[in-house]
């Protein structure tokens, strides 16, 4: 994989991680710049996104580069039967680096296989989704001071939620402590339980979203229940709205207790939460304009 891709979160060091925030940080004083001039940067959505998609162009946008791409892959050749690498190798004779998201776990480190330019993985599958780690970081250390010590709770579906497998990877490099709240058919998957094991991680594993578990925490991390990738409908009708944050249920939380969600949230948080100062879920998705300025001039070689 060329070096300049960025395929899954733990393809970062941690000095590599502090190195993005820092550029976020630089980026968030100064966000208009054209230091990309002459640079074109395909973003590639075989899946919905209005954040992601959005906020990458925007970065590019405002670094003065330019911008192609689709928002809908039936409006492709794929529409056609073209497949996932020929249109990788198209767009890398247009492009300097590709922005991608796919439906399918493993297409964007296939795609970062093949492509002789560096692919940045929008979200793929139910697998990683990197770029929304670095905005997650990015404003954990800026709401927090710090990314040491964190109890994180993560609510919802922790099945199929690819930004709560990238944060919990990244996070492994500074001592959190994890509440999982889920019900059990979207449960954590054991293979993120056992890289916590293997990183002496401390987690505990909850179906109860319980005021006691809400009190003790320092990032409620929300999401959403991902419909797009249950086989089972009823499955998906029986668990799409179990849990609500509402409001009350901040009353005696910690101070610095802040309510993320990488969006968009359905049933997952109540719109009387919006006016809590602890909500920060609108303030997270603006921060990842400065986190994929950062992600661009990292894949394109630009200090
Ligand atoms: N958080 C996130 O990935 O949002 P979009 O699906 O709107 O890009």
């Amino acid at each position: 994989m060329d070096k300049k891709s960025l395929v899954s979160i733990s393809d970062l060091s941690k000095e590599e991680i502090v190195g993005l925030l820092n550029r976020a940080a630089e980026f968030e004083k100064n966000p208009n710049q054209r230091i990309l001039e002459g640079k074109v940067v395909a973003t590639l959505f075989f899946e919905p996104s209005t954040r992601t998609r959005l906020s990458f162009e925007t970065a590019v946008n405002r670094l003065g580069g330019r911008v192609i791409g689709f928002s809908d892959a039936k409006t492709s050749s794929q529409s056609k039967g073209e497949t996932l690498k020929d249109t990788i190798m198209m767009v890398s004779n247009y492009a300097d680096v590709i922005v991608m998201r796919h439906h399918l776990e493993g297409a964007a480190r296939y795609a970062s296989e093949i492509s002789p330019v560096p692919i940045v993985n929008a979200g793929d599958g139910a697998n990683q989704h990197p770029s929304q780690t670095m905005l997650d970081l990015y404003s954990i250390y800026k709401t927090q001071g710090t990314l040491d010590n964190q109890v994180i709770t993560m609510v919802g579906d922790l099945k199929y939620g690819r930004t709560v497998h990238s944060l919990l990877e990244a996070m492994h490099f500074w001592n959190p402590r994890f509440n999982f709240v889920a019900c059990d058919e979207l449960k954590m998957p054991d293979k993120y339980k056992k890289f916590c094991d293997k990183h002496g991680i401390k987690y505990h594993e909850t179906t109860e979203f319980s005021q006691e578990v809400i009190n003790e925490t320092d990032i409620l991390y929300m999401t959403r229940v991902q419909g797009e990738r249950f086989t089972d409908v009823l499955e998906y009708e029986r668990t799409k709205s179990l849990y609500t944050l509402h409001n009350e249920m901040l009353a005696n939380s910690k101070p610095n207790l802040k309510v993320l969600h990488p969006l968009p949230r359905i049933t997952e948080i109540d719109q009387d939460v919006d006016d809590n100062p602890k909500a920060y879920f609108f303030q997270q998705a603006k921060n990842g304009l400065y986190a994929r300025q950062a992600i661009l001039c990292r894949a394109l070689g630009i200090e």
